[in-house]
């Protein structure tokens, strides 16, 4: 049972009601929290409590039919408008924070959520020092949520100003595709299957494939898609961490002390491609107009809040190489977009196969990891087909978590809130990883940016440009997944 105040700046967002409340909830009714926690919500309007814990029981409304477990729960949400840019108001924070921790004898446990846009971030962790917030009594976290800058002068703007009031260990960076269930099981699949563990590497394994695939199109999130693009929103952060997973060393343990140098050393061994490399490994493309499941769709820049001569790229696909021992050579492709055929998130590892006896083509194995939609793994291995001849066939062993599992697992925030609470960054990005992607990033932004590599329209509902397929074929591969 944790003792521990919250304090969510963007009280009033989006992200708040979507995920935090009803994770918190989640937490409540497993127990992790109980009498003695408070959520002290700040946002910019006026609010009072009553209204807020509406707001609260809204949100959780589908995970319980005890109004008074939901409403027990909702008593502990406070609510204080808030200007963050005015000292007087933090006073004010300091004031509620102190009386309800007497109330709920929260040790002086505090976790700070900064659910609202990145440009507020050093402001607020400036204020939580001068105003004596941030104290020193309890433990003290910050959580915030990407984007952590759009480029590695603006990461580093953004940590220095963080790193005066928090500690690296008290810093929380939420990339949210590492609370999910089955990227959490990459360490699973790895590390407890000896089958897999000794042949994980550049003398066994061919190539690596992920894709990130989405249907949907920017929505209402023009404005900032526009700005940012396929390479900065997905690639810079959920790509490359489930990278690093896939490709760092056997930790000593499986504790963040361990499990972050092994993947920090991943993404500090990148190769950083020059401009003659990114224009051959690197493509960019940008939807039009399409259909998907029978329902039409515009092009990207006829979306709302987009630019109509947008060069921005809403599709990005590459190939990434470490300069490691263990994958030193070994292509990771990736590929990730908007509008494509599907929504589906999945790694295919291509194992090798130059060891043949047989007097035939035999096929690859390939494990296949699905994180979304489905989730589970399957293994391709070759076997012999029935009859008199001796042939050699593929056959797919397959593992989906079943419907009941699934209901269960939590929510990636409820997991990640649940691991701060804890104190546990494993699941989490540290700056040096952080500072190691955007390093890579940038490189491909710029030449990008300058015009160096064409911009490839592609039709909604197709898997991305043609050229996402010819780069494999220059490396004598092909994508796996081909819906
Ligand atoms: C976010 C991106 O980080 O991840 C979005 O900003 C994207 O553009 C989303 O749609 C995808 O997440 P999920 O969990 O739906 O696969």
């Amino acid at each position: 049972m944790t003792q521990v105040i919250f304090t969510i700046f963007g009280a009033s967002g989006d992200l708040a009601k979507r995920k935090l409340y009803p994770s918190l909830f989640r937490l409540y009714k497993s127990g992790v929290l109980s009498e003695h926690f408070a959520v002290i919500g700040t946002a910019r309007r006026p609010w009072t409590k009553a209204y807020f814990e509406g707001v609260v029981l809204d949100a959780i409304s589908d995970l319980t039919t005890s109004k008074t477990e939901a409403e027990k729960f909702a008593s502990h949400f406070y609510y204080q408008s808030h200007d963050v840019e005015d000292a007087d108001h933090y006073v004010t924070l300091k004031n509620l924070q102190d009386e309800l921790c007497e109330k709920y004898q929260t040790s002086h446990n505090k976790v700070f959520f900064l659910a609202m846009a990145p440009e507020f971030f050093g402001t607020i962790a400036s204020h939580l020092k001068s105003e004596n917030i941030v104290d020193g009594l309890g433990f003290e976290r910050l959580i915030i949520e990407k984007p952590f800058g759009t480029s590695l002068e603006t990461a580093e703007a953004l940590n220095q100003a963080l790193s005066e009031t928090f500690n690296e260990n008290q810093i929380f960076r939420i990339d949210h595709y590492l609370g999910k269930e089955m990227i959490q099981n990459i360490f699973a699949v790895r590390f407890a299957n000896v089958l897999f563990e000794h042949v994980w590497n550049r003398e066994f394994i061919d190539n690596i494939q992920i894709t990130f695939a989405e249907s949907i199109g920017v929505e209402d999130r023009g404005g900032y898609y526009d700005k940012s693009g396929a390479l900065k929103d997905m690639v810079q952060n959920h790509i490359l961490q489930v990278l690093s997973i896939l490709a760092m060393d056997k930790p000593a343990s499986f504790s963040s002390a361990d499990v972050l140098p092994e993947k920090i050393k991943v993404l500090e061994s990148l190769c950083i491609p020059d401009e003659a490399t990114i224009a051959k490994n690197f493509i960019r493309g940008q939807y039009q107009a399409g259909r998907i499941n029978q329902q039409d769709f515009p092009s990207y820049v006829d979306e709302p809040s987009v630019d109509p001569a947008s060069k921005t790229e809403t599709f990005a696909s590459g190939v990434f190489f470490i300069e490691t021992d263990r994958f030193k050579d070994v292509p990771f492709f990736f590929r990730t977009g908007k509008r494509l055929t599907e929504k589906g998130t999945r790694i295919n590892i291509l194992f090798k196969n130059d060891q043949n006896i047989f007097n035939q083509d035999i096929q690859q194995n390939i494990l296949t990891i699905y994180i979304q939609p489905t989730e589970g793994f399957s293994l391709q291995v070759n076997g012999k087909e029935v009859g008199k001849n001796f042939a050699v066939e593929p056959v797919k062993l397959d593992f989906r978590h079943d419907a009941e599992a699934l209901g269960n697992s939590p929510e990636a925030y409820e997991k990640l809130m649940y691991d701060v609470l804890n104190g546990d960054a494993t699941n989490f990005s540290h700056w040096q990883e952080v500072k190691a992607s955007w390093t890579l990033i940038d490189q491909i932004v710029s030449t990008w940016q300058a015009d160096k590599s064409p911009l490839y329209p592609y039709q909604s509902g197709s898997m991305g440009p043609d050229e996402s397929f010819d780069l494999l074929e220059q490396y004598d591969t092909s994508w796996v997944w081909q819906p």
